[in-house]
């Protein structure tokens, strides 16, 4: 398989913390189209995953490409294929958010005008276009997440990376939101997700990866993951249910 199969490319990779192993020799490939829970109990190195995967964090050993393109020597072209999810809401609480996802998209060098139309489709996709010239905090905390959703995809990434997308979510935004990421996937991009919710990742997912302590448990097909009773102890360290 040609390397630009491989959304994601992780090899050898360990960080450290001062002297806190966050990542202890990990390896792992996430396919173009794949829909990926990457699972593990609080502390795992599951967002330390993400950050450096994103370009935040940096690591002492290993290598990690996007398509092909380092993260460290190729920062710019592997960043501009990732669309971040963050787990907060960081956003500018000073502009309103159809200016923000405009800004967002001049990080990614598009120019105003394609920026402004990408904006006004996305909320409009999103059902936040009645809301463009209201600032964040004025949004429910529904809408707040969809504006995540929006962040995320203005720049029109292959790979929509999620750290705990539906943390703290009612039934009913939880479901909208797998809904979103299901059509997504359908769409072609391919989804990186961190998820402590068993059912999100059975109900959702193609392949299941776990970590724990810094180390891959495991990755490969949903169905073969889950049937692996030696995982048992390390589900129920993740989800809590016996
Ligand atoms: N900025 C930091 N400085 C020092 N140690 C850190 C930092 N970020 C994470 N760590 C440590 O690295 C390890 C992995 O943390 P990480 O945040 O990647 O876990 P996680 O799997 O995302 O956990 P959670 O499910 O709680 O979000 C933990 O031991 C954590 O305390
Ligand atoms: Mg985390």
């Amino acid at each position: 398989m040609r390397d630009s199969e491989n959304a994601i490319s992780i090899a050898n990779l360990t960080k450290f913390y001062g002297r806190t192993q966050a990542l202890d020799n990990i390896s792992f490939t996430v396919k173009r189209g794949d829909f990926l829970a990457f699972l593990g109990p609080n502390g795992a190195g599951k967002t330390t995953t993400i950050n450096i995967i994103t370009g935040l964090s940096n690591y002492q050993s290993g290598t990690v490409k996007v398509f092909g393109h380092d993260v460290t020597k190729d920062y710019r072209n592997a960043r501009r294929l990732i669309g971040l999810c963050t787990q907060d809401f960081n956003f500018d609480p000073f502009l309103n958010i159809f200016q923000l996802l405009v800004y967002q998209a001049g990080y990614f060098g598009i120019h105003s005008e394609d920026a402004k139309q990408r904006a006004r489709e996305i909320l409009k996709r999103f059902q936040l276009w009645d809301k463009a010239e209201v600032r964040y905090r004025a949004l429910s905390g529904g809408m707040k997440k969809r504006l995540l959703l929006c962040r995320a995809l203005i720049h029109e990434p292959e790979i929509l990376i999620l750290d705990e997308p539906t943390a703290g979510c009612d039934l009913e935004l939880k479901f909208l939101i797998w809904d979103h990421l299901a059509q997504l996937n359908k769409e072609g991009k391919t989804i990186f997700l961190t998820t402590h919710y068993m059912e999100e990742a059975e109900r959702l997912t193609k392949t299941i990866g776990i970590i724990d302590h810094g180390r891959m448990m495991c990755l490969g097909p949903k169905e073969e993951v889950l049937r692996n009773k030696s995982l048992q102890d390390v589900f129920m360290e993740i989800t809590g249910i016996e």
